[in-house]
C-alpha cells in the first residue's frame, strides 16, 4: 500500500469545496486504505482527501494511531445531525506545517455517514474525536485552520509557507 503525498497550503486543491464520495468501489476502499496509512506514518490523527489531491467528501479518523494502538474509523458523505456546547481546541493540520491555532469546537458531535459499502450510519463522537471529525470535515469544504486564525497570524503563515515553499528544490 503506497503512502500518498501530502498536499500543503497554498495547494489549490485545498480550497476545493469537495463532491459526494460514491461508496463500494475498489477504487474508494483503496484511497481510503492508503489515508489510512499515509495519516499514520505523518504521523496524525485524521485526514481528508483533499489532503492527497482527491476532491471526494471521505475522511480517516484514528485518535489511538499515535499512541501505537489502531482504531480507524472512515466517514464518507459525513454530516453533523448533533452539537453540543464549544470547547477551545489547539490544533495543527499536516497540510499547514509549523502552524497551530486555538479553535472553538463543540465538545460533542452527532456525525451520520456512510461507510466504505454505503451503508448509513451514526457516531456520537466526544472530545479529542469530536474535534478531529470536525476539522476533516472543514476540509470537505476547503475550509483550512488558516480561516480560523486572525488576519495578521494568516499573513505572517502565508510569507512563511512561500519561504517554506522556495526551499524545496
Ligand atoms: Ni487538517
Amino acid at each position: 500500500m503506497p503512502l500518498l503525498p501530502i498536499r500543503t497550503y497554498p495547494d489549490p486543491v485545498l480550497r476545493r469545496e469537495c463532491k459526494p464520495a460514491q461508496p463500494g468501489s475498489d477504487e474508494i476502499k483503496e484511497l481510503a486504505s492508503d489515508m489510512l496509512e499515509t495519516m499514520y506514518a505523518a504521523p496524525g490523527i485524521g485526514l481528508a482527501a483533499p489532503q492527497v489531491g482527491q476532491s471526494i467528501r471521505m475522511i480517516v479518523v484514528d485518535i489511538l494511531g499515535h499512541l501505537g494502538e489502531r482504531d480507524p474509523h472512515v466517514l464518507l458523505n459525513p454530516e453533523i445531525t448533533g452539537a453540543s456546547e464549544t470547547i477551545a481546541f489547539e490544533e495543527g493540520c499536516l497540510s499547514l506545517p509549523e502552524f497551530t491555532v486555538e479553535v472553538d469546537r463543540s465538545r460533542v458531535v452527532e456525525v451520520k455517514y456512510q461507510n466504505l459499502e454505503g451503508e448509513e450510519l451514526k457516531l456520537t463522537a466526544e472530545d479529542l474525536f469530536a474535534v478531529a471529525i470536525q476539522h476533516e470535515m472543514d476540509h470537505l469544504e476547503g475550509r483550512l485552520l488558516l480561516d480560523h486564525s486572525s488576519v495578521v497570524r494568516r499573513d505572517l503563515y502565508r510569507r512563511k509557507a512561500r519561504k517554506m515553499r522556495a526551499q524545496v528544490p
